[in-house]
């Protein structure tokens, strides 16, 4: 009896999980980077995705394992492997979603530009494949140095004739995972609630959140200001620092991407209430890469939200202004890096 109850009990959770997960949409999504530190975790979160069809994972080595391990879920989407270069194109072939986790961490002591050398080129390959086999996809860049690889996949777009701006996300959901939960816990609110808008870039002072924002709305005294915005700008590096030479943020990382590829699926499911802040192109400054809070709709992004900006605090406002310089030359060097190519 003891054990038909038991079974009883786990048949319901798995119905319950299951209840979630019946299909309802069936877009097509690749993690290219799949077997890494962020990439294994963020295949099994979309693995629970009911928005997916098919999960596409393609890395240069490990792959078939986590795809065999992943495809055994009583979820409804098929995974697929993918290794190596000569297995790239088939790999992004039809594919709504295309999330790009690929290149190396930092280890302690390291900035996010020092990446730049190996990552840069692996951007540049995997966005070129890109613009070859699904040039109408989403893409949502995760490898660093952020601030520059955009800008780099912009450029190689353009130059297969085929770049959107609308649909070219970096991904900065980290951040706001990060200032929700520190906020959260310094104010005592309910996590449910809590947002704040983090616009800029993705690295040191570029990450700027914008606390006089918050929602719902609180009050800060000058020290929780600087203390929470310094905690939230060097989050990264409390985590590199305590892996201690083993990676950086992979775990909170899969959570915050699985969180953007969720809401760019229900954006390009109809939804018409979709915002997210991600570093995009943009005109809200005279920097033509920021990140902002916007509206993503079937096409992409549907508009900027430039209210955020408006009535900024003083110490906001100056510190806009401290990352711009930081910024504008992340942005060249990554688009001369990829002029240089051709
Ligand atoms: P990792 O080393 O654990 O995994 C990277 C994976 O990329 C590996 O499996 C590797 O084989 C694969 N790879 C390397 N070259 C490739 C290529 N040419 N094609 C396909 N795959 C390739 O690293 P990780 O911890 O998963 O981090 C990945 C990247 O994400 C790093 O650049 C890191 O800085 C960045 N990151 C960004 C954010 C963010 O908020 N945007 C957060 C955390 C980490
Ligand atoms: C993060 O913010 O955790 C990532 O950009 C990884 C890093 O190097 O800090």
């Amino acid at each position: 009896a003891l054990r038909a109850s038991f079974a009883t009990k786990a048949q319901k959770v798995d119905q319950n999980l299951q209840h979630h997960l019946q299909p309802q949409a069936s877009f097509k999504v690749a993690v290219l980077g799949a077997a890494g530190g962020i990439g294994q975790p963020l295949a099994l979160l979309i693995k629970m995705s009911p928005l997916v069809s098919d999960l596409h994972l393609y890395d240069v080595a490990n792959v078939k394992g986590v795809a065999a391990d992943l495809s055994h879920c009583n979820t409804p989407s098929q995974v697929h492997a993918f290794t190596g270069a000569s297995e790239l194109a088939n790999s992004l072939k039809g594919v709504n979603v295309v999330v790009i986790p690929a290149g190396v961490p930092r280890k302690p002591g390291m900035t996010r530009d020092d990446l730049f050398n190996i990552n840069a080129g692996i951007v540049r390959d995997l966005v070129a494949a890109v613009a070859d086999n699904c040039p109408d996809a989403f893409i949502h860049i995760i490898s660093n140095p952020v601030n520059s690889t955009v800008p780099i996949a912009a450029e190689v777009l353009k130059q297969k004739g085929v770049y959107d701006p609308k649909k070219l996300f970096g991904v900065t959901t980290l951040d706001v995972v990060r200032a929700n939960t520190f906020v959260a816990q310094r104010k005592n609110l309910k996590l449910i609630d809590v947002d704040v808008p983090v616009i800029g870039g993705h690295a040191g002072i570029t990450i700027l959140p914008l606390l006089s924002k918050t929602k719902p709305s609180v009050s800060f005294t000058d020290e929780e200001i600087e203390e929470l915005t310094v905690r939230i700008q060097n989050a990264g590096t409390e985590v590199v620092e305590a892996k201690a030479g083993a990676g950086s943020a992979t775990l909170s990382m899969a959570y915050a991407a699985a969180r953007f590829v969720e809401s760019s699926l229900r954006a390009l499911d109809g939804d018409g209430d979709v915002y997210e802040c991600s570093y995009v192109q943009s005109d809200l400054t005279e920097l033509p890469f920021f990140a902002s809070r916007v509206k993503i709709g079937r096409k992409g992004v549907e508009a900027l939200i430039s209210s955020d900006l408006q009535g900024l605090t003083e110490y906001e406002q100056k510190a806009l202004e401290a990352l711009k310089p930081e910024l504008k030359a992340s942005i060249e060097k990554g688009i001369s890096f990829a002029q240089k190519q051709t």
